[in-house]
């Protein structure tokens, strides 16, 4: 089978912006969950990049001795909802979070919320598991898109209303692993 072509990029959050912003956020996310433990609940497959470098953030938020932590653990969930397009389709969970959930702090790790659907579904979907909490991190937001409305209590940049790659985002299966957000040029 023969490669997609790329289409040509432009940055518009580099890599320095986007490692300083997820160390914020990993103290942040520190703070308010120390001494307790916390299930980072990543959504696949876009946020795996911010998900493992967020991972890092808020462990190396603690100081030298430990005598504050913050005790991970890692749960994965996938959901789909674009079909190889830049447009949004209907939305499905495809594998959901396990029984382990039930009674546990949970801290949705996302890359982007658009529409709001997915986080809607996904939300709905974890009620069900009866945990004890249910926070949400999005790296990326675009307001301007919403059609449901979300709480979002970490965000790491809002962005406008620009279909954007790379950092795990990607079009039709390619450019997540850019290092930086980018935003395709038009050939
Ligand atoms: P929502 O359900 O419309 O909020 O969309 C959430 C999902 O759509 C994200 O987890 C992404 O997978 C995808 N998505 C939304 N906007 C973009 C974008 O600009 N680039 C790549 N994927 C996107």
């Amino acid at each position: 089978m023969s490669a997609t072509k790329s289409f040509p990029e432009s940055v518009l959050i580099s890599e320095s912006c986007l490692q300083n912003r997820i160390r914020e956020l990993g103290a942040q996310i520190f703070t308010d969950y120390e001494n307790k433990e916390l299930v980072l609940l990543g959504v696949l497959r876009g946020s795996v990049l911010f998900f493992a470098d967020l991972a890092r953030a808020i462990f190396k938020a603690q100081d030298e001795n430990r005598t504050r932590e913050v005790l991970l653990r890692f749960e994965f969930v996938q959901l789909m909802s674009y079909q190889d397009s830049t447009r949004p389709s209907t939305v499905k969970l495809i594998r959901g979070g396990s029984d382990y959930l039930t009674e546990r702090h949970i801290l949705i790790v996302e890359d982007i919320v658009d529409t709001g659907r997915t986080l809607t579904l996904l939300c709905e979907h974890l009620q069900t598991l009866n945990p004890k909490t249910v926070k949400v991190c999005a790296l990326l937001d675009k307001p301007s898109q919403r059609q449901v409305p979300v709480v979002v209590d970490y965000i790491g940049f809002e962005i406008p209303d620009t279909f954007v790659v790379g950092y795990g985002l990607d079009y039709a299966q390619q450019y997540r692993n850019l290092p930086y957000i980018a935003v395709l040029e038009p050939i």
